[in-house]
């Protein structure tokens, strides 16, 4: 599968830029530790192995929040590099201040649309992984066009996943999941791994903690739904 470097890629508003403080300590913790552990956005591809210093798969988390659970699963493979990208400021220096405190070096951060950063930064079929836990649900008709997960976005996406690398994506709102599972079945790049939702919290590399988002949508009632596929193997075009 190709897709043309250059290709203009429609812009989606899939965040508000919104909510929250930014707290003196998160604050704080930009000052320190961005110019380590942060990779500022640069229309230029990004080499992994000089940004995490050392040759070792990497995974891609989209909307990572305020990191709790990337930190937990960077935790669990340290053998693993995790590359965040998150455009909420207060997330980037919570994640940074949890970095600091557990002494977790194997995580790097862009602070930009996961849109552009998948577009410019990103080589194809450079990941090992992609999650994407519990993206902005703009539950609203009208708003479904905020959504990130859908196409051509995921096909974009897609070309960026080594063969057999996988997608993990969750949910706790049940109309974005089916949409979800509609848009992933139908891009020729993926396969599903199960016989339609996966089961929760699973994931190749270790079992998706429950985020922040999770606990939310478990508190008003939601069922969550796990979404797992796998760039296929050969070559599509
Ligand atoms: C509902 S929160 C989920 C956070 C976390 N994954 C969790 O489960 O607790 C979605 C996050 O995605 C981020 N986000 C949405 N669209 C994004 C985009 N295009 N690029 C980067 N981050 C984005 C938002 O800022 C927000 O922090």
């Amino acid at each position: 599968m190709t897709t043309e470097p250059d290709q203009p890629h429609p812009p989606i508003r899939s965040y508000a830029l919104r909510r929250g403080r930014f707290t003196t300590a998160q604050q704080r913790a930009v000052e320190q530790w961005f110019s380590t552990f942060g990779i500022p956005y640069s229309a230029d591809l990004v080499d992994f192995d000089k940004a995490f210093g050392r040759a070792a798969p990497t995974v891609l988390e989209i909307g990572f929040g305020m990191g709790e659970t990337t930190v937990a699963i960077a935790q669990h493979r340290p053998d693993i590099n995790f590359l965040g990208v998150e455009v909420f400021a207060a997330g980037v220096g919570a994640l940074l201040k949890t970095m600091a405190e557990k002494k977790v070096c194997n995580i790097r951060i862009v602070q930009h649309d996961a849109v552009d950063v998948v577009r410019d930064m990103l080589r194809e079929q450079s990941l090992t992984g992609v999650h994407i836990y519990f993206p902005d649900p703009w539950p609203k008709s009208r708003h479904h066009k905020r959504r990130l997960l859908k196409q051509p976005f995921l096909h974009l996406l897609a070309s960026r996943l080594a063969p057999s690398a996988y997608l993990h994506c969750a949910t706790d709102w049940h109309d974005y999941a089916l949409q979800m599972l509609t848009e992933l079945s139908a891009e020729p790049a993926l396969v599903n791994m199960h016989d339609g939702y996966a089961p929760t919290p699973e994931n190749p590399l270790c079992n998706r903690p429950v985020t922040k988002f999770h606990a939310r949508g478990s508190r008003l009632g939601h069922a969550t739904f796990d979404l797992l596929f796998a760039r296929r193997a050969e070559d599509v075009a």
